[in-house]
Parts: C-alpha cells; sequence; structure tokens
C-alpha cells in the first residue's frame, strides 16, 4: 500500500507509531541504566536530565529499582540468550535488564512490562531487536522463578559468599569485606541495603517543634514518627516532594538522614568559637553546626568542588529567610593544599572545632544510592585512604589544643574508619581520641569499635550507615 503523503496522513503515521503509554519511561529509565553500568556515571547525575519531566519519579523508581536488582538480573537474563550477554550493545542489555526488573517489581501485569520493553526498544535504537527484547523477556515472565531461585540458593557447587552475593545483587569483593568486618552484621546489611531508603528531616528545634511539625504533618493527611534518640528527627512514613515539606522553604525543615544528623551535636561547639567545615558540600552538615549554635564567632566552610560548595550557599540562603545565621565563609580549595589567599583564614591551630566528613566509598548508604555497588571497585578503597588520611592530617593541623575534632564518614568499612583513624593517631604524637559527649544520646544499636563509633544501615537506629571519630591535640 502506498504511503500516505498528506500532511493528515503524516500526523495518522506518527499516531499509529506513538509508543504505548509507559513505554517512554520505561525506555528514559533503562537510557539511565546502560549511563551508569557502561557509561560508569552516577545515577543522581544521570537522572538529573529527566528532572524536567513529568514522569521523573517513575524513570527514577524504575532506574534505581533496576540498579538495586542488577546484579541478580543480568545472570537471570543473561541465561537466557544464546550468546554472552556482556557481547550485546549497551543500550539494548541495559533494555533487557530493566524490563526484567519490570516484570519482576512492577505492579503492572508481566505481559504489559514485556509489550512496553518491546516499544521501548525502538526509542533507545534498538528497534532490530524487539523480537529478541519479546522472546527473551516472555521466556524471563515464564521462567523467572526458576532464575532467580538458582541465583538465590545455596548449594554444594556455589560457596556461600558468591550465593549471598547474587541472592543480594551485591559485588563479591564487597559481600568477602563486609563478612569479614561485620560477621554477624553482615546479611542483615546486605538485606537493609536492598531496602528503599527512608525520608529523614531534621526539624531545627529552635524554630519549630517536632510536636508542632508533626501536627501541620498530620493536617496535610501525612503520617511520620520521630526518631526516639535525635532530637528534631522525624522519619516520613512516605518520601514527599520538598515542595510540600512545611518548613522546608525558610530551612524550618532540612532532609537529613537521622545518622548525619549526629555530627553537628558531636563537635558540642559553643558560641565564641572559630568552627572549620573541611569537607562542607553540600553543606547539610554546615547548616546543622550554625543552627544549633548560635553566636559562632566564625564558620568557614571549604570544599574543592566550586558546583557543589555553591549549594552551601543555596542552604544558608534558604534558613536566613527565616533566621539570622552566622555568615558563612566559603574557600573553594583542596584542605590538602592550602594557598596562599586561603592562608589567613586558614592558620595552624586556629579552630576551636574542626569537622571532616570526607569523601568515602559509601558503603553505609547504599540503600540511597544502589549504583555504588557497580560503581565502586575494591581499588577504589586505597584511593579514598590517601584522601582521608591527608584530610585528616590536615584537619589536625588546623585544630587548636583543647579543641575538637569529629572525623565522620557514611562507610561501614573499617579501612576508611576505624584503621584509618588509628593510623592518624600512630603517625602524630599529639593526636588522641575523645570519649562521646556524656550529654549526647547514643542512638540504639552503635557500636563501640576500637577508635570512634559505627552505625550500620537500618538496624535498631534505622539510619544510614555512618562512623564517627572524636580526636583532639595537646600543646
Ligand atoms: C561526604 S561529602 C561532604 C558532605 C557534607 N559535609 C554535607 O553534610 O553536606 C565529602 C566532600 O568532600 C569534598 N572533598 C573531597 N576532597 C577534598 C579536599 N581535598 N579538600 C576539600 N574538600 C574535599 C568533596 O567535594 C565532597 O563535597
Amino acid at each position: 500500500m502506498k504511503r500516505p503523503s498528506s500532511r493528515h496522513g503524516r500526523a495518522r503515521d506518527v499516531l499509529a507509531n506513538k509508543p504505548a503509554p509507559g513505554a517512554a519511561t520505561l525506555a528514559a529509565a533503562s537510557e539511565a541504566v546502560a549511563a551508569v553500568v557502561s557509561g560508569g556515571r552516577a545515577a543522581d547525575e544521570v537522572l538529573l536530565d529527566t528532572a524536567e519531566r513529568i514522569d521523573r519519579s517513575a524513570i527514577q523508581a524504575i532506574a534505581l529499582g533496576t540498579l538495586r536488582w542488577y546484579l541478580q538480573l543480568l545472570p537471570a537474563v543473561g541465561a537466557l540468550l544464546d550468546r554472552p550477554i556482556a557481547g550485546l550493545p549497551p543500550n539494548l542489555a541495559a533494555l533487557l535488564v530493566t524490563g526484567a526488573h519490570q516484570v519482576e517489581y512492577s505492579r503492572a501485569p508481566p505481559q504489559t512490562s514485556v509489550h512496553l520493553a518491546v516499544e521501548a526498544s525502538r526509542l533507545v535504537g534498538a528497534a532490530r531487536a524487539s523480537g529478541l527484547v519479546n522472546a527473551v523477556l516472555r521466556r524471563f515472565v515464564a521462567e523467572r522463578a526458576e532464575l532467580l531461585a538458582v541465583a538465590s540458593t545455596p548449594d554444594m557447587a556455589t560457596p556461600a559468599d558468591e550465593s549471598s552475593a547474587r541472592s543480594s545483587a551485591h559485588p563479591l569483593w564487597l559481600v568477602r569485606q563486609l563478612r569479614a568486618a561485620w560477621p554477624e552484621h553482615y546479611l542483615a546489611i546486605l538485606a537493609a541495603n536492598n531496602e528503599h531508603p527512608p525520608m529523614t528531616l531534621r526539624v531545627d528545634l529552635a524554630q519549630l517543634s517536632s510536636d508542632d511539625f508533626m501536627t501541620q504533618w498530620r493536617a496535610l493527611g501525612r503520617e511520620a514518627a520521630v526518631v526516639a534518640w535525635r532530637p528534631g528527627a522525624i522519619t516520613l512514613a512516605r518520601p514527599a516532594p520538598i515542595s510540600v515539606i512545611p518548613g522546608f522553604d525558610t530551612g524550618r525543615v532540612s532532609v537529613q538522614d537521622a545518622a548525619a544528623q549526629l555530627a553537628a551535636p558531636l563537635l558540642q561547639a559553643d558560641a565564641g568559637m572559630r568552627v572549620l567545615d573541611a569537607c562542607a558540600a553540600p553543606g547539610g552538615k554546615t547548616l546543622h553546626i550554625a543552627q544549633l549554635t548560635p553566636g559562632l564567632k566564625q564558620l568557614v566552610a571549604v570544599d574543592i568542588d566550586a558546583a557543589r560548595l555553591r549549594l552551601v550557599e543555596d542552604n544558608f540562603a534558604r534558613a536566613n529567610a527565616a533566621a539570622q545565621l552566622v555568615s558563612v565563609e566559603r574557600l573553594c580549595l583542596d584542605l590538602t593544599q592550602p594557598t596562599a589567599e586561603s592562608s589567613a583564614l586558614l592558620q595552624p591551630q586556629s579552630f576551636e572545632r574542626v569537622l571532616v566528613d570526607a569523601p568515602c566509598s559509601g558503603t553505609g548508604v547504599i540503600r540511597r544510592h544502589p549504583d555504588i555497588k557497580l560503581l565502586r571497585r575494591p581499588t577504589d578503597i586505597e584511593q579514598f585512604r590517601a584522601k582521608q588520611r591527608a584530610l585528616l592530617s590536615a584537619g589536625l593541623k588546623l585544630l587548636r589544643p583543647g579543641g575538637r575534632l569529629v572525623y565522620c564518614t557514611c562507610s561501614i568499612l573499617p579501612a576508611e574508619n576505624e584503621l584509618l583513624v588509628g593510623e592518624v593517631l600512630a603517625a602524630d604524637s599529639r593526636a588522641h581520641a575523645l570519649p562521646w559527649p556524656d550529654a549526647l544520646p547514643m542512638p540504639p544499636g552503635l557500636l563501640i569499635r576500637p577508635v570512634g563509633w559505627q552505625l550500620l544501615p537500618g538496624q535498631d537506629a534505622g539510619g544510614d550507615g555512618f562512623y564517627y571519630a572524636c580526636l583532639g591535640v595537646a600543646t
């Protein structure tokens, strides 16, 4: 039949070719998965590209869910191919795994998910493989119970770590490191890493009580629970956009995990002090320090990343709408290589309080960032350790004798935490560990380590995995 050539004919064509509702969402999610898995990009950064789309929440949920279970779904889908899945074009492999995720986890009937994946193949530039997508995912629907059971059940031929790695969709190296570090807890850690993360708020108690926030929140027909061990921390029953959170736009309320809310109070800062936040961006903890301790003499926020450091300013602009906070001096630099211009602000032994919230593997926040399972390599840990050692040593040099430095990470690997801090203490005879402050309630499940304290993800406290150490220096 001749192709219609009129404008109406073309419009009919376009309509006839219009993908089924949901196919574009699935295609965008699978492109995000490919960008992480094959492009090595962080999911947060990739998903920013979809921020303006009406279906951004659905794209995010599908992409993060697929990344969460990727290491289990990939071999299950791969078993249905007559060639190695690693040899497929990345966009096609990502679409197959994303489609399998939807078959397994979406509330839509499995056949609908298959149909959407077939439609999406056109949108991700894999139209010629639509037959393959259809055939593989149909078989996945029929055989997934056995395919995923193979991935989950330990047997004589599968050592326990490999079985745990497959069933929890974690890389084997990480399972081994977690089992070695936390033999009694590692299975619970693997399970917690696959949970959907809670959304926790920090209410600035100087401006608003938790009760008043709860009243306002319930008036919106929503539910939440106060975190018993951390005053001002409130976990929402369901995540919500920040635009609906009362008090967010004026800084009375911020989004911050309960474990992260311990860093500022651990500093025990007082009015009149100079405080350095050495790895400050995007400024969640800088703002907490400023709100918790009015009357600071000076608050200096350092970060090596200029774009992220601007977010510190945004955070303070939001909060200054309702309260006059100390102005924060922002310095964009590598703390381990201070410049001539920064030297006036960063004099040795000039800060009563220093926070080193060091860059780390993020192994305590995998539930929030499931791409960490796919992006981290075991060799990264040594690189993080080198940075952490340099940053902690630089922080100690800036600390006044009798002052207090808090080192923290969102890692649960001892190599980045107690072992690292122990090595720095051993190399610096002036430095020593300080105790947990008497006035600060310890969260349930806090593990007392040879140096410092560790929270594991989920577990009793319900927060992210976090490590903290408090250090001082002698004259
Ligand atoms: C864990 S994040 C900090 C999070 C921040 N404290 C908060 O609560 O919002 C670590 C930060 O360290 C910064 N960083 C990494 N290396 C640095 C260096 N050598 N000097 C200063 N900042 C550095 C990174 O850019 C990153 O923003």
